[in-house]
């Protein structure tokens, strides 16, 4: 699959970032899979670095790979993440959750030096909002979220997986919020963090330091 290919060489392209001796944050969802895949493959062939993962998932993943991990309580100065995105808008404002783990995400994010998107080309965006907006939220407040998320111009829907609404790893639910077009990102990012029964927001805004977009076999790189 072409895109696949294109998720492993923007993974790949970030391996320069990571230096001997680091504390490296471990993304989730496809594209970073990839990349803690590459990273270990260096685990063994020497490369010395402890992990910080944003998900369950990936944690198991680094695990079966051997990569060291250490916790946020262990450790909270991160050198390089390296996580994927949803969408990426011309100022690196990201929208992210779409595979569900965008609390660690941004808690690990905000920990972060560097924080560096690796993404096919699908993923860069004129301006965020084609992609549903991911929102975590409390399971008490989920209705009266929704609908206030409603009020501003969204269609609202609860995450579902196998008939059930999608748990998080914070044991919360998720809203997938259908903007199209999201002309105020930042004021939006307001909004929606002011909101009691709002955990978290996908948008990821002052965060990313570096993308790298794959296409075909072309990297491009751009930096904030
Ligand atoms: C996980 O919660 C997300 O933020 C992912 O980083 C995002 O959905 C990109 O996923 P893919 O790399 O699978 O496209």
């Amino acid at each position: 699959m072409a895109n696949d290919q294109e998720k492993e060489a923007a993974a790949r392209a970030s391996l320069r970032f990571i230096k001997d001796g680091q504390v490296v944050g471990l993304g989730t969802g496809s594209t970073a899979a990839h990349f803690i895949r590459l990273l270990g493959e260096q685990v063994r062939n020497g490369l010395r670095i402890r992990g910080i993962p944003t998900s369950v998932r990936s944690k198991e993943l680094a695990l079966s790979l051997g990569i060291p991990l250490a916790t946020l309580d262990e450790c909270q100065e991160i050198a390089v993440t390296v996580d994927g995105a949803d969408e990426v808008d011309p100022q690196l404002r990201l929208i992210k959750g779409g595979g569900g783990a965008l609390l660690r995400e941004k808690i690990v994010a905000s920990a972060t030096r560097q924080l560096v998107i690796v993404a096919d080309a699908t993923k860069r965006v004129p301006v965020l909002g084609k992609f549903p907006l991911p929102v975590e939220v409390i399971q008490f407040a989920q209705t009266l979220v929704a609908k206030r998320i409603a009020s501003l111009g969204a269609e609202v829907r609860l995450r579902t997986e196998n008939g059930k609404p999608y748990v998080t790893d914070e044991n919360n639910h998720i809203l997938d919020c259908h903007f199209g077009e999201i002309p105020d990102a930042d004021g939006l990012a307001r909004q929606l963090s002011d909101m009691p029964g709002v955990v978290e927001h996908g948008l990821f805004i002052g965060m990313a330091s570096t993308v790298l977009f794959a296409r075909g076999s072309e990297i491009v790189e751009l930096h904030r």
